[in-house]
């Protein structure tokens, strides 16, 4: 019987208290890693932490460089390493025009979203090529892949620079064995995208070949193919969660 077994692995999922990046914490600890959760919302990350029965929850604003610095120094010392990095964590803003985006909401997207993702690999990046192993998962977006439909351009810069540092992460990382791919999930109905779905449903199914939206376990799922051997030779990748709306 083919198992996933990441037993000895140490995953580090920011993003976590909620939707997707808890649903990746929880089915990597399923598959026996070691998970610790990093968010802004600690009360979440912690709840999460409740659900797997084991874990670290760390409060940290991606937004803010000194914060990630001091965060990702509190997690090699609590868990010694990190084996699997899923940058998770994202907001995104709903702006129709180029001309409604203020600067500061702009400023504020590529901070969490690229900076926030940059910064914290990097501080674990160094470790990973040492240890000859790292798989980094990062979290695009089909606003990335075709433009922002809803989401504003700001998003839809902010996820398509992800893909851009991807490709680079996994040139760097590639000689060292770690690796680095990316989700771009389609409309996965958590919290953060019912503003834009909402009484909408039907227009958004119709759309999608498969004729559902996605769920955050259908996001989890390929981010677990991604951590795990089964996905040994992968890097660079940008895989498509979005039940076929998009093809790539
Ligand atoms: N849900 C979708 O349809 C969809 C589609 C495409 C991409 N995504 C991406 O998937 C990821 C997860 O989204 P989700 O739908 O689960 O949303 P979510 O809002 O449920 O989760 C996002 C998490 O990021 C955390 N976060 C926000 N700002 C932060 C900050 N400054 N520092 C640290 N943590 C912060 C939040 O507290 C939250 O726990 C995001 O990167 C999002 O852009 C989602």
């Amino acid at each position: 019987m083919l198992t996933i077994d990441l037993q000895d692995r140490i995953a580090l999922v920011t993003g976590g208290a909620s939707g997707i990046g808890r649903a990746c914490a929880l089915l990597l600890h399923q598959a026996g890693a070691r998970v610790a959760i990093i968010d802004i919302n600690l009360a979440g990350a912690q709840e999460t932490v409740g659900l797997l029965g084991e874990g670290l929850a760390f409060r940290c604003d991606l937004g803010d460089p000194e914060d990630i610095t001091r965060t990702a120094n509190h997690v090699e010392q609590a868990l010694g390493r990190v084996d699997i990095l899923v940058n998770c964590a994202g907001i995104i803003s709903y702006r129709p025009g180029l001309q409604e985006i203020p600067v500061e909401q702009w400023d504020m997207l590529m901070d969490v979203n690229l900076r926030g993702t940059f910064l914290l690999t990097r501080a674990l990046f160094e470790g990973m090529k040492e240890r000859h192993y790292g798989r980094i998962i990062n979290f695009a977006s089909l606003a990335a892949r075709v433009g922002g439909i809803e989401a504003g351009a700001h998003y839809a810069a902010s996820k398509a620079g992800l893909i851009g540092l991807t490709k680079t992460l996994a040139r760097l990382g590639g000689p060292y064995s770690v690796t680095a791919n990316a989700v771009a999930p389609g409309i996965i109905p958590t919290e953060l995208v019912h503003k834009q779905i909402d009484g909408h449903e039907d227009a958004y199914i119709n759309a999608i070949p498969l004729r559902r939206l996605g769920e955050p376990l259908d996001v989890a799922r390929v981010v677990l193919f991604l951590a795990s051997p089964l996905a040994d030779y992968l890097t660079g990748l940008v895989i498509d969660v979005n039940g076929g709306q998009y093809m790539g």
